[in-house]
């Protein structure tokens, strides 16, 4: 089995990828708030990259069944329910409902992956559930990293260092790591016990931090708290069904 990854989405380069399997990251924050919201028992995630085009989506969904959600800026849309904070996304808000959200950097990465054979969503919070479901699937895996407003994103690559991590562990034929994913490796092997001290000075963290979401940052960062493996299918997110 053969594990690439991508640095950022503006890198990706779809031919090499298409009959893969693909794990996207946006640890910080759209894809841990995506995992969260299915895990708190929401009944799917339209992921979109415009505004106006969610607010569409959201005129043909019964007004008791939706939420819109997302940010610009690291700050809730006007008019929005809620903003890209995984802890508003609780199960009293989001049980039996549509969740339909745009981020600046995370919506995206998923809607290019979308004719990937498979397309699971990825995070710290789920990451030894992604890495049992890739092992137990036996495919070469590419894992796309959001990034940040198209750079490399530390969090994100320290992120796919642990599923790829997840992934060794459960794997029944040998591994091979393209030279990002040892990257990925090693980092994640380096800071596993501190991850938050390693990245309190890369980018995103700042701007989160001094947006007041540190909280955020903490939340995303628990391993393994949720055993969700959320797919991208036909332009909606779901529980992966076995
Ligand atoms: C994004 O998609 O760019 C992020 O999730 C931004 C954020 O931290 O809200």
């Amino acid at each position: 089995m053969k594990i690439d990854v991508y640095a950022t989405q503006n890198s990706v380069i779809e031919k090499e990828w298409k009959d893969r399997l693909v794990v996207i990251i946006d640890v910080l924050r759209a894809t841990s708030t995506i995992i969260t919201a299915l895990d708190n028992g929401c009944k799917e995630v339209i992921p979109v990259t415009e505004i106006e085009e969610a607010v569409n989506i959201s005129r043909s969904i019964d007004p008791e069944g939706f939420l819109l959600g997302g940010e610009r800026n690291a700050v809730k849309i006007d008019g929005f329910h809620l903003s890209n904070s995984p802890l508003e996304y609780t199960r009293e808000v989001v049980e039996g409902r549509t969740v339909v959200i745009t981020t600046t950097n995370g919506t995206k990465a998923i809607k290019k992956a979308g004719d990937a054979r498979e397309v699971l969503i990825g995070g710290f919070l789920n990451a030894s559930a992604v890495g049992d479901h890739v092992a137990c699937k036996d495919m070469d895996v590419t894992i796309i990293c959001a990034g940040t407003g198209g750079k490399f994103s530390l969090d994100d690559i320290i992120t796919a260092g642990a599923i790829i991590d997840g992934i060794m562990q459960k794997a029944v034929s040998p591994v091979e790591l393209d030279d990002l994913a040892l990257v990925c490796k090693f980092l994640y092997d380096s800071h596993k016990d501190h991850v938050l001290d390693a990245l309190k000075d890369t980018y995103h963290y700042r701007v989160l931090e001094k947006a007041g979401f540190y909280e955020d940052i903490r939340f995303c960062f628990q391993k393994d708290r949720m055993a969700t493996v959320p797919v991208y299918k036909d332009g909606v997110i779901k529980h992966l069904v076995e």
